[in-house]
């Protein structure tokens, strides 16, 4: 049995527009995360992936159903006990988020500043080494405008590491690099999780390149969860949507097989 880090059970999420009529995103939905692996979250755009990140923080609560992080039930938590389940979380959304009017040591060194009783000389010491990691020494004294869009990704990437999260959350963490950055970014992943070892969930649309970072692969549609062990699996799928899926998203030679069944 493999260890879980985050657990939805059943989970429902409805908006309710001004007029009164409800829009089910999440409708009873089911899945497992595992411990310091990889897992994607695939779907077309409104599928509700920025929502299941939102609910694993705390940031929208679930209408029906529970969410476990770590075998705790954060349905219904807040206040302190928030702050410490999102204090364990490396977060990455599609803006790198970065302060403008910082420069790069700075935004690094802010959830030290604000979040630890480091000294100056400790956190200068940690910093350098995580940009230096990144490949981003000799750039600390660069303000965001100043560097390239990659360089701004890895920035974000140092600054959700610095509190040696064991999650990371990735909100379409390559959205407006070009294709060669968008595999550096993604083989950087690969090697910082290797060397950090935390569980990481990437949402995204880069499909099937992210798939060759997936251990385990959720794809959201039409309210519905359908859960992979492994990227190979998708393609075996008998269900229409997911072959659908496959066909615009994964290519030809994923389709190949399609044919052969
Ligand atoms: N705060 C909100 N109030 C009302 N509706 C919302 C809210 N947040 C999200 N939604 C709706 O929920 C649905 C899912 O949104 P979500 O942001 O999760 O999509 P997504 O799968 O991340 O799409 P994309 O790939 O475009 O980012 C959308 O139809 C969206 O309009
Ligand atoms: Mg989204």
């Amino acid at each position: 049995m493999m260890d879980v880090a985050i657990e939805f059970r059943d989970v429902v999420k409805l908006f309710v527009s001004l007029d009164g009529r409800k829009q089910t995103v999440l409708d009873h939905v089911s899945f497992t995360i595992p411990v310091g692996k990889t897992t994607v979250i695939a779907g077309g755009s409104g599928q509700g992936k920025s929502v299941t990140l939102k609910l694993v923080l705390g940031l929208m609560r679930a209408d029906e159903g529970k969410i476990f992080v770590n075998g705790k039930d954060i349905t219904d938590i807040g206040g302190r006990e928030l702050e410490d389940l999102r204090t364990g979380f490396g977060v990455l959304f599609q803006g790198s988020a970065l302060f403008d009017s910082m420069t790069v040591f700075e935004n690094v060194a802010l959830p030290l500043r604000e979040r630890t009783k480091k000294t100056e000389e400790e956190i200068k010491k940690q910093v350098i080494e995580t940009l230096t990691q990144l490949e981003l020494a000799g750039h600390e004294d660069k303000y965001p405008a100043q560097l390239s869009g990659g360089m701004q990704k890895r920035v974000g990437l140092a600054r959700a590491l610095q509190l040696n999260p064991e999650m990371m959350l990735f909100d379409e963490p390559t959205t407006g690099l070009d294709p060669v950055m968008t595999q550096e970014i993604y083989h950087l992943f690969a090697r910082t999780q290797a060397l950090v070892g935390y569980t990481s969930v990437i949402v995204s649309h880069d499909i099937p390149k992210v798939l060759n970072l997936a251990d385990h692969v959720i794809i959201l549609n039409d309210g519905k969860a359908d859960v992979f062990e492994s990227p190979e699996e998708i393609q075996w799928s008998g269900k229409e949507h997911i072959r659908e899926f496959v066909k615009t998203t994964m290519g030809q030679i994923y389709q190949s097989h399609l044919m052969e069944k």
